[in-house]
């Protein structure tokens, strides 16, 4: 599907745009468009008017001026990993990707914090700060291709959530370009601050719809010393679901518990070419289940006792990683799921979230569901975070954006996470493909509010609109 919003742009605006980011970062040819045309957002394409690329926030703050006075579009984007198509420039305009602001400016090693641009790859972060003992733990499975300003942009979370939190918890302070080309500090250097409206936090998650952040403050943590990784087979997904809380009531905080059903992990399996993990034909599910610390005795201790824990469930052997290569072979397998079910037709990725005991129930209303619309699903995710991927196949429907039967289903399924006290999205946000649902969860006055706030930063409306509402 391949839309072509109407031209905006005038030869004026284009020689005023060149002289802003330079001649060479101002491009129009169609490979370019149709590279900057989707995302990983099911199958959805639509092309940009033009692409640019600038360099700094003053560039930036040149290009929105423009914009903002002949009310052009303005699409901001990251390495465009992202799975609610928040990065697709759907009504064309100007596609404003940060891949040139690729630089660390910073690692303060007194104040544990890292000042970075937002085209820094999160993977290349977190490898730069680890160098110096240093910690920052959100990881999107994208971490490798994902760029640090998408993260903020969709308050990011990852495995290590569960023990370490999202993005949000990391984000002391951000430059950002206003709509009009005002460019502001949000906060302050800070661990505490009571100063005023938090604009840095309204700016996370904020999907690209209120600023372009420009650079980025973020708080670091020492490195823990060790981990251990353990996967645990199960017969029956729905017990594993009950033993994600299990773990926790009995007072374990594990720094990642992931799901895998079968499915999930036989696709991946096949496509990455790894025996690690086999799979038999009685295993339902798998939970990946890691500890870290500083202290190699206690997280033996820890995984011995959860592993106890767990054969009152319907368990198979437990396989233990034992070192750092088994290790990464088994997060490959994990990282890779929603790319590999994608290619065998698993085109619509739903990321719901509901406390963390009420995962069975979900499971239970998702299979069901399936059964009743005559659907394939799979599930796999963030489960100690009670954060459940569910992929979605139904022959001759690569998009649930635009498909009126399937926007059917998934209002079914939003309303069945809404009645377990959760919501539609944990971590991908909401962006262009789950807009329609955000009535299940909002009443009409948060609508309002959010509206007014879009309002205050953006009243021509130019930046990434007619996304998250
Ligand atoms: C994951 C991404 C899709 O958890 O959020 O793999
Ligand atoms: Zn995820």
């Amino acid at each position: 599907m391949e839309h072509t919003a109407k031209a905006m742009i005038t030869a004026a605006h284009l020689a005023a745009f060149r002289s802003i980011a330079g001649e060479q970062w101002v491009l129009a040819d169609e490979e370019t468009l149709h590279h900057y045309a989707h995302d990983e957002t099911e199958n959805l394409h639509f092309l940009p008017e033009i692409v640019i690329k600038p360099r700094t926030a003053e560039e930036i703050s040149g290009i929105l001026k423009i914009c903002n006075e002949h009310k052009i579009p303005v699409t901001p984007r990251g390495a465009g990993t992202g799975l609610s198509g928040g990065a697709l420039p759907h009504l064309g305009g100007v596609l404003l990707s940060t891949e040139r602001m690729n630089s660390i400016l910073e690692i303060d090693e007194r104040n544990l914090q890292v000042t970075t641009e937002p085209g820094v790859i999160t993977e290349v972060l977190q490898n730069a700060v680890k160098e110096k003992k240093l910690f920052y733990p959100p990881d999107p499975s994208s971490r490798g291709s994902c760029f640090i300003g998408g993260n903020i942009a969709e308050n990011s979370g990852g495995p290590k959530a569960v023990k370490y939190g999202v993005v949000k918890d990391y984000v002391l302070n951000l430059e950002v370009v206003l709509p009009n080309g005002d460019i502001i500090w949000t906060g302050s250097n800070v661990l505490k601050n009571s100063t005023g409206y938090n604009l840095t936090q309204l700016l996370v998650g904020s999907e690209g719809t209120l600023g372009i952040v420009t650079r980025i403050v973020l708080k670091l943590i020492p490195l823990p010393q060790y981990d251990l990784l353990m996967l645990v087979p199960f017969k029956n997904l729905e017990q594993a679901g009950e033993a994600v809380s299990a773990i926790f009531r009995a007072g374990f905080v594990p720094s990642a518990m992931e799901l895998m059903e079968i499915d999930a992990l036989r696709i991946v399996s096949k496509m990455v070419d790894s025996t690690a993990v086999p799979v038999t034909d009685d295993t339902a599910a798998h939970l990946i289940i890691e500890v870290d610390g500083n202290n190699m005795d206690v997280l033996m201790g820890e995984m011995e006792a959860i592993g106890n824990l767990l054969t009152q469930y319907d368990i198979g052997e437990i396989y233990f990683a034992d070192d750092a290569q088994q290790k990464a072979e088994l997060w490959k397998l994990r990282r890779r799921v929603a790319e590999a079910v994608k290619m065998i037709g698993y085109t619509i990725e739903e990321d719901t979230v509901v406390p963390r005991a009420e995962l069975p129930a979900l499971i239970r209303g998702v299979k069901a569901l399936g059964v009743k619309h005559d659907f394939e699903v799979v599930c796999y995710g963030h489960a100690g975070d009670g954060n459940l991927h569910i992929r979605i196949r139904k022959e001759g429907i690569p998009n649930s954006y635009g498909n009126e039967a399937m926007n059917k289903v998934l209002r079914e399924l939003f309303i069945l996470v809404k009645d377990l006290g959760g919501t539609i999205s944990g971590e991908h946000g909401i962006g262009l493909i789950q807009k329609s649902y955000m009535d299940i969860v909002f009443r009409d006055a948060n609508i309002a509010l959010m509206r007014q706030i879009k309002k205050a930063f953006d009243p021509n409306n130019i930046l990434n609109a007619g996304k998250i509402f």
